[in-house]
């Protein structure tokens, strides 16, 4: 492939691991649109009920928290490593944060600024390829969910990520039974939920 079209490649992979600045925004803008099938069957393995305590990893421009907030009574919080997503976010979220029913900040899954035992439900969706040790943030994760906790780990495959040319470089693709195996050895139960015709899936993974 010539380099300038390399480049280009490169460059979007790079705006799905971290988005700044404006094509950030517009690739914030294009997930939402992409992911509609996963956000609906996030949504709907979280069962959130009220007074439920839920964080939101990676959560890019915030349209799944706001769109969460909007129809549950829950408690959110968040955190992204791009500043950029985190003031988008931030904007698009003003008013469950005024309510004091948001917060979102600036963090890394690998180290989650939070008590053990101090979420009801976590979720994530595409972020798990960015991860920096697989095993260690599943186990941060673990730790930080209350016992019977669920965290909804929502992905494509690994065979439709190959498929894609940007993300042969900065994405670590994990097929099905890699990404289950690792949430068992750090103590959650898994039951895998199929979404879009098998193109993608949720990672159902209760704390036992
Ligand atoms: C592909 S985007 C998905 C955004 C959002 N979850 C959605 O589905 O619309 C991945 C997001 O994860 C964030 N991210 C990547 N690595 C992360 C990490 N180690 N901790 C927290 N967020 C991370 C990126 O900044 C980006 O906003």
């Amino acid at each position: 492939m010539p380099n300038r079209a390399m480049s280009i490649v490169a460059y979007i992979g790079s705006q799905f691991r971290k988005p700044t600045g404006l094509g950030g925004r517009l690739s914030a803008l294009v997930m939402n649109r992409m992911n509609q099938k996963q956000y609906n069957a996030t949504e709907a393995a979280l069962e959130l009920r009220d007074g439920d305590v839920v964080l939101d990893i990676g959560f890019g421009n915030g349209y799944m928290l706001r769109r969460l907030a909007r129809r549950n009574n829950s408690r959110f919080l968040g955190i992204e490593i791009s500043d950029d997503m985190l003031r988008a976010a931030l904007r698009r979220n003003r008013r469950a944060i005024a309510d004091g029913r948001m917060t979102l900040t600036h963090g890394d899954v690998a180290r989650l600024d939070f008590a053990d035992g101090f979420f009801d439900k976590a979720y994530t969706v595409n972020t798990v390829y960015f991860w920096s040790d697989l095993d260690s943030c599943l186990a941060e994760l673990h730790r930080t969910l209350k016992l019977g906790g669920t965290f909804v780990n929502t992905v494509y495959t690994k065979e439709f990520l190959d498929s894609l040319p940007f993300t042969k470089r900065g994405f670590a693709k994990y097929s099905s039974e890699e990404l289950t195996a690792a949430s068992e050895r750090v103590g959650f139960a898994v039951k895998s939920v199929p979404i879009a015709s098998g193109k993608a899936y949720c990672l159902l993974c209760v704390k036992v």
